[in-house]
């Protein structure tokens, strides 16, 4: 049997770091059980801090994104503090430009801080856009950070706060009466007080919850040398099935597509072919940028599209998973709030809202 911990946090991805973090920062002993071979999707995500852009509709999950992105900058500031890196914080805005023959759907809450901008302002505001684009919505409110940035960030902080890092994946939760009385893993068996299920679209295979896979391709270019800018894109491209992200050093992330095809790796023809088609009809300079990588993630996602955080029916375990589209987003909120509840008892009333109970079953299996 490996040392006990106060807690042991199943994955980890960015989820199950910042918890790890956060609860180590407030005095618990963590460890975290994390297997290289599992691309994290922090890793392979866009990093947009988007709940307008997404258009998420009021509700609980829309006060939930709210509340992180509002955390966001102190955040990783603190980590930054801790770590010395730089996490790519960029209060870039997100502007969603509209296409001819595309609805201009309004924005669904009025009270939020946006505006319309027709096909002169949009052309202004973002120079070099496709000449299909009639309008936009800008958001300036929503951000992005650069994710892998981020995911190095938390992964020094976690050395620097002497977490503790253990190379491996888990096999099974092993539950007696009410509670997990240990994890078995290829690291061995792990045992700790109390148990946090975080590992993402992968969670399924050791519980009974719903979270599948949900593929997304993406690939990045980089604005060229000669081009005399180090970035021409000032803000993020949200449009309809397509994302453009411009980071400050001159690469461009370009995402996602959606594909419910399991655990399949790989990039494929069609899915590249979609993503650039969409890229270049909205900015048709990247047509002619070099391609830098390609890659795939997969969003861990649920029935209802909203995580499942909190209690389970097990007293010493914890779920934090099912983040879907807002892994990156939700991880501060995820991480303040689950450790609201494991060190003082304290559920927040938001909680109710993302209870694994509402899919039915109170006996998860
Ligand atoms: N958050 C964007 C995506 O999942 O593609």
């Amino acid at each position: 049997m490996n040392s006990s911990k106060d807690i042991l946090i199943i994955g980890g991805g960015i989820i199950g770091l910042s918890l790890a973090v956060e609860l180590k920062l407030r005095g618990a002993s963590v460890a975290v059980l994390t297997a290289d071979s599992k691309q994290p999707t922090a890793r392979a995500a866009a990093g947009m801090l988007a709940p307008q852009a997404e258009r998420i509709p009021p509700s609980p999950m829309l006060d939930l994104c709210l509340q992180s992105r509002a955390l966001y900058a102190a955040w990783v500031e603190r980590l930054e503090d801790i770590t010395g890196l730089k996490t790519g914080y960029w209060r870039s805005g997100i502007l969603a430009p509209v296409c001819q023959n595309e609805p201009q759907e309004k924005p669904l809450l009025s009270n939020l801080n946006y505006q319309w901008l027709d096909r002169d302002a949009v052309h202004q505001h973002q120079f070099g856009l496709g000449q299909e684009v009639m309008g936009g919505w800008w958001y300036p409110d929503d951000a992005q950070v650069d994710n892998r940035a981020l995911f190095r960030t938390l992964q020094v902080a976690s050395k620097e706060l002497k977490i503790d890092i253990i190379q491996g994946s888990a096999e099974e939760i092993i539950r007696q009466e009410n509670r997990v009385c240990r994890v078995e893993t290829t690291a061995g068996k792990l045992q700790a007080d109390r148990y946090i299920l975080a590992a993402g679209a992968w969670s399924e295979k050791l519980l009974n919850i719903p979270v599948y896979p949900i593929k997304g391709q993406m690939l990045s270019v980089c604005v060229p040398e000669n081009s005399g800018v180090m970035q021409p894109l000032q803000t993020v491209l949200f449009g309809t099935g397509i994302y453009i992200v411009p980071r400050q050093d001159g690469r461009i992330i370009i995402g996602a597509t959606s594909e419910n095809v399991d655990f399949t790796p790989g990039n494929t023809p069609a899915g590249m072919q979609s993503l650039l088609a969409g890229a270049i009809k909205l900015y048709p300079e990247l047509q002619n940028y070099p391609i830098l990588e390609f890659w795939w993630g997969f969003r861990p996602a649920t029935p209802d599209e909203l995580p499942i955080m909190g209690a389970s029916a097990w007293e010493n375990l914890t779920l934090a998973a099912g983040h879907y589209r807002n892994g990156i987003l939700l991880a501060p909120v995820t991480a303040k709030l689950l450790a609201d509840l494991i060190c003082n008892q304290k559920s927040d009333p938001l909680l109710a809202a993302f209870n694994y109970s509402r899919f039915g079953s109170s006996e998860l299996t």
